[in-house]
């Protein structure tokens, strides 16, 4: 069938020594809550989760509070609506899987909280998903309610082409063309699979750091110190 294999980019917060780009999260998670969130939910995350990541405590406990969240029950055995607060994951679209289904035509939209993980070179994969959308190729039959994605196993797939040239507006200034929302809600959603992923590039240089520091002294006992016992 015509599948394309994503092509490889270079993602700046993958290396070895770098570290997440905090602005690049904070316009991808504009890009999530104003475009991705009609359809999917990320709910391993929680609103506490992303304080000092993208926002500030403040703005995020506002950010919450303008959420209705079900809580309960009650000392009177009832579930009540009461303000979002930092430690609610974020909101989920749908009640259920069948309410899911009967927005999209039938198709689930997935979780995203691990999306990034949870396909092949997910980053690419993404990205091009993101971006791929195109007119069909002459013969290809299509169906209503389904789009053509060049990147999507079998090139049909049930979401409809979810970004548009300044869809969104960034507050940094930085132009929203489809690519730079699609790069930015790619980082975002790499840091929602991976949060801890700048402390372990952190811990892992010290280890390094240690380990050739050990090395070193190993071989200087072996070849200086011992050496007058052989
Ligand atoms: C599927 C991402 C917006 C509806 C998916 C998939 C991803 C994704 C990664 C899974 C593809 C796969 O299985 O390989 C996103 C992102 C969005 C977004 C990052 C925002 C930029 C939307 C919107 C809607 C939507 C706004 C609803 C209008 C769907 C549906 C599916 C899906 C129905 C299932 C497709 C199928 O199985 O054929 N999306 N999405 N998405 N999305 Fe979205």
């Amino acid at each position: 069938d015509d599948i394309l294999h994503a092509p490889s980019y270079p993602w700046q917060h993958l290396g070895l020594l770098s570290s997440y780009d905090c602005a690049a999260l904070r316009r991808g998670f504009q890009v999530y809550r104003q475009v991705c969130a009609t359809c999917h939910s990320i709910e391993r995350i929680h609103y506490r989760e992303l304080v000092g990541v993208t926002h500030t405590t403040e703005e995020l406990v506002a950010m919450a509070s303008e959420v209705d969240v079900l809580d309960g029950p009650n000392d009177e055995g009832e579930m009540f609506e009461r303000p979002g607060k930092l430690a609610d994951a974020l909101p989920k679209p749908y009640q259920n899987e069948e309410q899911g289904r009967l927005a999209n035509g039938g198709a689930l939209p997935p979780d995203l909280s691990l999306m990034v993980k949870a396909r092949h070179a997910g980053h690419d994969y993404l990205f091009s998903l993101l971006t791929g959308y195109c007119e069909p190729p002459a013969g290809k039959a299509m169906m209503p309610g389904l789009y053509y994605n060049p990147y999507f196993p079998g090139g049909l797939i049930a979401m409809p082409p979810p970004l548009n040239d300044d869809g969104v507006e960034y507050e940094d200034g930085t132009p929203a063309t489809i690519s730079q929302q699609a790069r930015d809600v790619v980082e975002f959603l790499n840091w929602c699979a991976e949060p801890e992923a700048d402390s372990r590039k952190k811990d892992a240089f010290t280890y390094m750091v240690v380990l050739g520091f050990t090395a070193l002294m190993t071989g200087y006992y072996k070849r200086f110190r011992w050496s007058t016992l052989k």
